[in-house]
C-alpha cells in the first residue's frame, strides 16, 4: 500500500550534499529511501537506507522494485550519486573512464527508466545533480566532465519524453563544502556571493523543485554556485 507521505529515492544518500537533502525532505515530511554503495553513519528518522551501486542496471531493478514493494510508490527520483578521477588522459584507463560514466550518467538513465512507471502514476518529478564542470574545467577531469554535460543533457531529454506526467530539472553545483571544512577567507571572498555553498543550499533548491511550487518548472538546469561561474577572470 503506498505510504501516506511522499517517497523520495536519493542517491549517494550516505553522505554530502545526497545526506543533507535526506535531512531536509524528511524535516519536510517526506519518507526517503537513501541508496549508496556505503552505508551512512546515521540516517534520518522516516529514512530507509538500501545498499546498492546504481551503475548497475541488476542492482537499479532491485532497488526500485523494493521501493514499489516497500513503501507502495515514488514521487520523486533524485540522482544525486557521482564522483570524480582526477588524472592526466594519458595515464586514464578505459575502466576508470567507464566507471565515472557508469555512476554519474548512465545511473540516471537505468533509474529513470526503472521508476517511470512509479513516477508517472504519483506525476512525480526528477532531479540530477550535475555540476558546473558541465561547462567549464579544470586540467585532468575528462571523465568527469564529460559525465556531467552528459546528465544536463540527459536530464532535458527526459523532461521531454516524460513530461508532462513527470518534471526533470537539473542542479549543477559549484564549490559546496560538504565536510565542515577549515576555509580561508579568500576561498569565501572569491565566491560573488561571498561564501563557498553549504549542502543546505542544494537541498533547499531540490525541495523547491520536487514540490508543487515549481510545477511550471521542467527541463531547466539551474546553476547554484555563489555566481563563479558568472566572474570573468583575467591574470594581473
Ligand atoms: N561537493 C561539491 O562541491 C559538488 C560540486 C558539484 C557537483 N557535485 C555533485 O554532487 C553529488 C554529491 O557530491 P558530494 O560532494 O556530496 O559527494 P560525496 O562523495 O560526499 O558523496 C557521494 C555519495 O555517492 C555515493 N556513491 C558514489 N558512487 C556510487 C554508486 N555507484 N552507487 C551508489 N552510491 C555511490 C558515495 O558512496 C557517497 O556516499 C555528486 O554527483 C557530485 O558530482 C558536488
Amino acid at each position: 500500500m503506498k505510504q501516506t507521505r511522499n517517497v523520495a529515492l536519493i542517491t549517494g544518500g550516505a553522505r554530502g550534499i545526497g545526506q543533507g537533502i535526506a535531512a531536509r525532505l524528511t524535516r519536510d515530511g517526506w519518507r526517503v529511501v537513501l541508496a549508496d554503495r556505503d552505508a551512512p553513519a546515521s540516517a534520518p528518522p522516516e529514512s530507509r537506507f538500501q545498499s546498492a551501486d546504481v551503475s548497475d542496471e541488476a542492482a537499479v531493478r532491485g532497488l526500485v522494485d523494493g521501493i514499489s514493494a516497500q513503501e507502495g510508490g515514488l514521487d520523486a527520483l533524485i540522482c544525486n550519486a557521482g564522483f570524480m578521477i582526477r588524472k592526466p588522459i594519458g595515464a586514464l584507463s578505459l575502466d576508470e573512464w567507464q566507471s565515472v560514466i557508469g555512476t554519474n550518467l548512465t545511473s540516471t538513465f537505468l533509474l529513470a527508466r526503472a521508476a517511470e512507471p512509479l513516477l508517472r502514476a504519483s506525476k512525480g518529478a526528477i532531479v540530477t545533480i550535475a555540476s558546473t564542470r558541465a561547462h567549464q574545467s579544470e586540467p585532468n577531469t575528462e571523465s568527469y566532465a564529460a559525465s556531467k554535460g552528459g546528465l544536463l543533457a540527459l536530464t532535458h531529454a527526459l523532461a521531454i519524453s516524460l513530461g508532462p506526467d513527470i518534471r526533470a530539472n537539473c542542479v549543477s553545483p559549484g564549490w559546496i563544502d560538504t565536510k565542515a571544512s577549515e576555509l580561508s577567507a579568500e576561498d569565501h571572498a572569491q565566491h560573488p556571493a561571498g561564501c563557498v555553498g553549504r549542502v543546505e543550499d542544494v537541498a533547499s533548491l531540490v525541495a523547491w523543485l520536487i514540490g508543487p511550487e515549481s510545477g511550471f518548472v521542467t527541463g531547466a538546469e539551474f546553476v547554484i554556485d555563489g555566481g563563479m561561474t558568472r566572474k570573468m577572470i583575467y591574470a594581473e
